[in-house]
């Protein structure tokens, strides 16, 4: 590793640097990491960044000295929107949060969950009609938005659910422009007022019929603290909607990508096709069958390294960090990039090649631990990770039983960017019956 007491970096001015980084920054992050190695300095006015692109440095950022930071979040308006939910905040709170959250996400209630997951899957399968051309990435959307409203309020949701999806989509489309004209600003106040109340009301009703109907929503509210405290309404409320914004579109890309790259790589897809009829025969795919179905896994890492969701994650410095021959000032941010790393040739050679193999416990042994961390890690890892894989190895393993995808004539897939990884102008896709 390559570091110098004052780190390397570009000369060009802090407007030029903002607006490339703005303009296209998963080129403006791959040309820094060229040009400059594994620790960059750059300035864009208002921040110092610290772009770090080496495994060790990475676990220092977010494991080892996570108490030296706090996250930093390019759209201010996330905080608005998610209140004082795990999402957003720190310290001592996030901390209380986290542990009170945390038994909703524990691995015998995400097999709980995996009921909804399979059912909404399989309404999508029954759905789609041969020979017809669709976008993936709208399809994948549905599939899991439904899931995470329906595992959070359960049977409540069924007449609420479209409503809080139409706010919600109303919310998310306004939500990562940088600066609002005031009647579209009024426009997002007015949908995330609608949100609350809907949320507030549901929370309310089931707060006072005191069941506990076994969903996420029940978890939360029968969670207490050492001290037995719970949380509160307005809480509740934050966490749920942390839940469903960090819960979704994640997924949504991963997924789409994942199909993306089986159409550009027919020998996977037909490696998937024979592992799934082999365990699955023609019985529909259920929690006990993932474990056992080795190489669809593989491929959803594959497609999480190459298209990670999370594309990047900044951490801003409370005090002066030391690493390893370099200091990071108070104030400054650092940046890392799931979407850089894991592209990196010194951990996966011929790196843009799809390649699952690269999933098998040898190769996963020869690499540094932290060359690929797409649900990020340590205290402000992804509390989502295990019902994002149930979600995922179930959806994948119900379509592809029956649905081969080929990407429509005249698409090209591109990635937009934003606070997820997504495809730019959805996903055309064309579904044949296998
Ligand atoms: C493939 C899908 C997903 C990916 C790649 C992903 C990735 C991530 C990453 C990288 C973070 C940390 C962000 C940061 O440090 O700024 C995060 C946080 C989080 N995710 Fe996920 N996520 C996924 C799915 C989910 C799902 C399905 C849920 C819930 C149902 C979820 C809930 C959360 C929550 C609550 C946090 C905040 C945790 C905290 O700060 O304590 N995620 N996710």
């Amino acid at each position: 590793m390559q570091t110098k007491a004052f780190p390397p970096g570009p000369d060009t001015s802090p407007a030029a640097n903002l607006f490339a980084m703005r303009r296209d920054p998963l080129a403006f992050f791959a040309k820094l990491a060229r040009d400059f190695g594994d620790v960059v300095r750059f300035n864009t006015g208002a921040i110092d960044f610290y772009f770090l692109n080496e495994p060790e440095l990475i676990k220092s950022v977010l494991v080892t000295r996570d108490r030296d930071f706090v996250k930093w979040f390019a759209v201010d308006r996330t905080k608005v929107l998610l209140g004082e939910g795990l999402f957003v905040s720190e310290g001592e709170w996030h901390h209380r949060q986290r542990k009170l959250s945390q038994p909703a996400f524990h691995h015998q209630r995400i097999a709980g969950y995996a009921a909804v997951m399979a059912d909404y899957s399989r309404q999508l399968r029954d759905r789609w009609r041969d020979g017809a051309t669709l976008d993936v990435a709208a399809e994948m959307n549905w599939l899991t938005m439904v899931i995470v409203a329906k595992t959070l309020f359960g049977a409540d949701v069924d007449a609420e659910a479209s409503e809080i999806r139409d706010a919600l989509s109303a919310i998310l489309a306004l939500f990562e422009r940088s600066t609002l004209p005031p009647d579209e600003a009024a426009e997002f106040d007015e949908a995330r007022a609608r949100l609350d109340a809907t949320v507030l009301r549901i929370i309310r009703e089931r707060r006072a019929s005191g069941e506990d109907r076994g969903d996420l929503l029940s978890m939360l509210l029968l969670a207490r603290d050492d001290d037995d405290s719970g949380m509160t309404d307005e809480q509740l409320r934050d966490e749920a909607m942390t839940i469903f914004l960090a819960g979704h579109e994640t997924t949504a890309n991963a997924l789409t990508w994942t199909w993306y790259l089986l159409t550009q790589n027919p020998d996977a897809e037909t490696k998937l096709h024979a592992e799934l009829d082999r365990c699955l025969t023609s019985r529909e795919p259920e929690a006990g069958d993932i474990a056992a179905l080795t190489f669809t896994r593989m491929i959803f890492n594959e497609a999480l390294r190459l298209y990670p969701p999370v594309w990047a994650v900044g951490r801003r410095a409370l005090r002066d960090v030391p690493l390893d021959g370099f200091t990071i000032p108070a104030g400054s941010v650092a940046i890392i990039s799931q979407f850089i790393t894991q592209r990196d040739a010194r951990w996966f050679p011929d790196p843009l090649r799809f390649e699952p193999e690269r999933w098998r416990a040898e190769s996963i042994a020869a690499r540094p631990k932290f060359s690929f961390f797409p649900f990020s890690a340590g205290s402000r890892s992804c509390l989502g990770e295990g019902f994002a894989w149930m979600e995922s190895a179930l959806a994948i393993a119900t379509l592809a039983q029956k649905w081969r995808l080929t990407l429509a004539p005249g698409h090209v897939a591109e990635l937009q960017p934003q606070l997820t990884l997504r495809p730019k102008n959805g996903m055309r896709m064309r579904v044949v019956a296998r």
